[in-house]
């Protein structure tokens, strides 16, 4: 059994490694020249992969040569709270707009704005419909299991999608090229899972293991990457059961207040810590 796990172990590693490298050398040669020149110009974007370092050094680089004041971000939530706030212009006159999971812009422009920068995305939650392509966008997936690494090795390879071990049928084709992919550091989730909401590392048999929603992760991202960090869509109606958990589609807080994987609970009154203390603005 150890022999067994211990391969495994290795296994993933060396994809993990052989990942990273790829996704790295895609982009090195597809940017453009100059974007490139900056980076040995400025030197911080050096051969390594592309973690979270990597994205904080590449925006302040982007934001020194465009000459924008920079680092304003808005973390946009899926919350139903966005419905008919018409805040769509507002949140595209941030610099860095961060989205999540499968919140669409198609047909919610007025609501929730038309651009995005980075969207927080996990195999089960990625687009798969090219309709939804965005050629602006980065997309960092959140790797929360190894089915996750090696669902992404296999869609950049081309190959086919082995759907079991996902608690929804993942996405089968990628509609993004290569060269729009990241892959978020793990420090992000453990950040955010232990330091800000205070998870147990262990949980008891009877109990489903937490992590933190996408939102709360995006919103760890953002301190990471931005000065100054606004929230857009992160209130639940907890009142009302049948209020929209989303402002898209027909799911219900119901259903949000039965999921036990999360803890709401918790992220609700971090989310309060935040805004309380003035660390964030909360447009809704
Ligand atoms: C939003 O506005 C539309 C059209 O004006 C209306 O049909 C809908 O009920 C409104 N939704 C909410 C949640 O207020
Ligand atoms: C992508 O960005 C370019 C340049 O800023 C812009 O002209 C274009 O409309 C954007 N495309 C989409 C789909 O947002
Ligand atoms: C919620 O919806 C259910 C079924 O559609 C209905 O029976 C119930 O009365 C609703 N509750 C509220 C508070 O509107
Ligand atoms: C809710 O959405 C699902 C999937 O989009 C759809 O199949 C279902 O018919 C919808 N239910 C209602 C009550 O609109
Ligand atoms: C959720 O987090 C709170 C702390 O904010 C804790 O008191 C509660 O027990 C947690 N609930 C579950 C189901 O883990």
């Amino acid at each position: 059994m150890q022999r067994i796990l211990l391969v495994v172990f290795l296994a993933a590693a060396f994809m993990y490694v052989i990942l990273h490298c790829n996704l790295w050398k895609d982009n090195y040669y597809r940017l453009p020249p100059t974007y490139i020149k900056r980076k040995t110009a400025l030197g911080t974007c050096s051969l390594k992969p592309v973690f979270v370092s990597e994205l904080k050094a590449c925006i302040l680089q982007l934001c020194l040569f465009n000459s924008v004041s920079c680092k304003r971000c808005v973390v946009v939530g899926n919350g139903g709270v966005l419905r008919n706030k018409t805040l769509g212009e507002k949140i595209d006159s941030y610099d860095v707009v961060i989205r999540m999971n499968n919140g669409p812009i198609i047909g919610y422009e007025e609501d929730v704005g038309r651009k995005t920068t980075f969207r927080l995305s996990y195999p089960e939650s990625i687009f798969s419909d090219p309709i939804h392509y965005d050629p602006n966008t980065t997309i960092i997936i959140l790797v929360f299991k190894p089915h996750d690494l090696k669902w992404l090795w296999d869609i950049l390879s081309g190959r086919k999608i082995n759907t079991q071990g996902f608690w929804k049928k993942p996405a089968l084709k990628l509609i993004y090229q290569p060269k729009q992919i990241r892959i978020l550091d793990p420090f992000i989730i453990r950040k955010t899972s232990y330091e800000w909401l205070h998870f147990p590392k262990k949980f008891s048999k009877k109990e489903k293991p937490k992590h933190p929603t996408t939102g709360l992760i995006a919103i760890t991202l953002a301190f990471h990457l931005c000065n100054e960090v606004h929230l857009a869509g992160f209130k639940y109606d907890f009142t009302d059961r049948n209020s929209s958990l989303h402002y898209y589609g027909n799911e219900t807080m119901s259903q949000m207040i039965e999921n036990e994987y999360h803890n709401i609970t918790a992220e609700q009154k971090f989310l309060k810590k935040l805004i309380d203390k003035n660390f964030v603005v909360n447009l809704t």
